[in-house]
């Protein structure tokens, strides 16, 4: 079943065509991310604009000489994000619903994310449950117990800052080039991750719930006192502290959940030291983990996702009930 995809809840406009939830048939990208370098953040306004001027030329690239007849569905990100970039999409999708006649799928831009690693690994992906998902992203850290397709936990989450954000916070606090997380991890390669001592979040406690922002204020802390500090060390410490918090509570979750596999998924799982780490730490059991592409947002994972429930008949609607929310929740998940 071929399903085409849209995503464009924040500077990435992403068109794919998607099949079965595991395989790429088309797919094609577009970002603003060069204008929003320029302001060293994400301006709102501007990102929905260009998503505006992307969105039709995204679409036309994998639609051009593709039977329309071949689609089933569409699938579209209907929330969380920001809400001018989320309508883009979501009136596109609509339209292309109504005109083609084919069923809408609402999709979760988080729940994308999770079904990153499922178009990297394919059918693997149905052989081991229940899978620990450690979800790190921009505007989300969670640890979400995943019994199947359609029964999702969230047991652990962070109290305060995401881990992407605590990684943008920090570059921008160290001067480093937009955007953050990359831009830090790239510096930390020539740093000495023992350099400089960091209080370690939530270290000892008993539980599975992260804290980022105690560490971003420790390092603003030791870039006002120490003024002429090695910038690389700073960025290698604080990616290493955060990457050993992030690893030792997924392992804690899984070993209290008795999961068959973890699954990494979110723009954070592009960070090739939390990769690497978390297939040290929690082996023998084995990990997923989405090839970098599939990482941070794009319309395919949408696609991928959308399969999945338009299988168990969730999220699909009719066109006139699909509205962008740029708070959506997944609304499956509940407290195990
Ligand atoms: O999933 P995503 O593309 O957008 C959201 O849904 O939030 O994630 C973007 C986040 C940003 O905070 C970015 O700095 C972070 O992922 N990120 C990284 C790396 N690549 C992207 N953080 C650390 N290391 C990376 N290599
Ligand atoms: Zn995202």
């Amino acid at each position: 079943m071929k399903i085409l995809s849209i995503e464009t809840s924040c500077d990435e406009t992403g068109v794919a065509i998607v099949e079965d939830g595991v395989r790429v048939v088309r797919q094609a990208l577009a970002s603003s991310l060069d204008l929003h370098a320029l302001t060293g953040g994400v301006v709102p306004e501007v990102a929905s604009r260009q998503q505006l001027a992307l969105m039709l030329p995204t679409l036309v690239e994998v639609l051009h000489e593709v039977d329309r007849e071949e689609i089933e569905a569409i699938a579209v990100t209907a929330g969380p994000g920001l809400i001018g970039s989320l309508l883009v999409g979501v009136e596109t999708a609509k339209a292309l619903s109504f005109a083609w006649g084919k069923p809408l799928i609402a999709v979760n831009h988080m729940l994308g994310h999770i079904y990153g690693a499922w178009l990297t690994h394919g059918g693997l992906m149905e052989e081991r449950w229940p899978k620990l998902v450690l979800l790190v992203s921009g505007g989300h850290t969670e640890l979400i117990l995943m019994e199947s397709h359609d029964r999702f936990y969230k047991v652990g989450q962070t109290l305060d800052d995401a881990a992407g954000e605590a990684f943008d916070k920090v570059a921008k606090l160290m001067g480093l080039p937009y955007p953050g997380g990359p831009s830090l991890s790239k510096l930390a390669v020539e740093g000495n991750r023992l350099a400089v001592d960091l209080p370690k979040p939530m270290a000892g406690k008993d539980n599975i719930d992260f804290s980022f922002s105690g560490l971003k204020t420790a390092v603003l802390h030791y870039v006002r006192q120490n003024p002429h500090y090695k910038a690389a060390d700073l960025a290698a410490s604080f990616e290493w502290t955060v990457v050993e918090s992030l690893v030792s509570k997924t392992k804690r979750a899984a070993e209290m959940y008795g999961a068959a596999e973890v699954v990494l998924g979110g723009g954070v799982a592009a960070n090739r030291v939390l990769r690497e780490r978390l297939v040290e730490r929690l082996s023998p059991l084995p990990v997923m983990i989405p090839d970098l592409p599939f990482t941070t947002d794009n319309g395919a994972v949408i696609g991928a996702a959308g399969f999945y429930q338009y299988k168990n008949g969730a999220g699909v609607t009719d066109w006139r009930e699909v509205q962008a929310d740029p708070s959506l929740e997944l609304p499956e998940m509940g407290e195990i």
